[in-house]
């Protein structure tokens, strides 16, 4: 558990902890040549994992890592990565 004081101090200071699951997408998403997940627009990052979720976007591994998260989860990793700097 991440104590709750350093939870709002981070909070304050706008660098908010990932939620589960939101730092596992940097490994692939963080270098050259791959989609940026960072700056972009949750409702853009939502729609594309309902997407590879639902099999109607066409993924290699995208449809597999998307099932493992719930729409709600889905939402927080969303947001979350619409709010780092690019
Ligand atoms: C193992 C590497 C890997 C990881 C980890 C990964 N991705 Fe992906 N992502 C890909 C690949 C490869 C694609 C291209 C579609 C495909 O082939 O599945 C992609 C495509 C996407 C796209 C669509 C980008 C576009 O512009 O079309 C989004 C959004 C996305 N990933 C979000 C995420 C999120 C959110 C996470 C973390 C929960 C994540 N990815 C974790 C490899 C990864």
């Amino acid at each position: 558990m991440i104590p709750r004081a350093a939870l709002l101090t981070a909070v304050l200071l706008g660098a908010a902890a990932p939620p589960p699951g939101g730092a596992s997408c940097s490994g692939c998403h963080g270098g050259t040549g791959m989609p940026l997940l960072a700056g972009r627009p949750a409702a853009d990052t939502v729609a594309a994992l309902d997407g590879f979720r639902a099999g109607t976007r066409p993924a290699t591994v995208m449809s597999r890592i998307a099932k493992g998260f719930t729409p709600t989860e889905s939402q927080a990793i969303a947001a979350w990565w619409a709010g780092v700097a690019p």
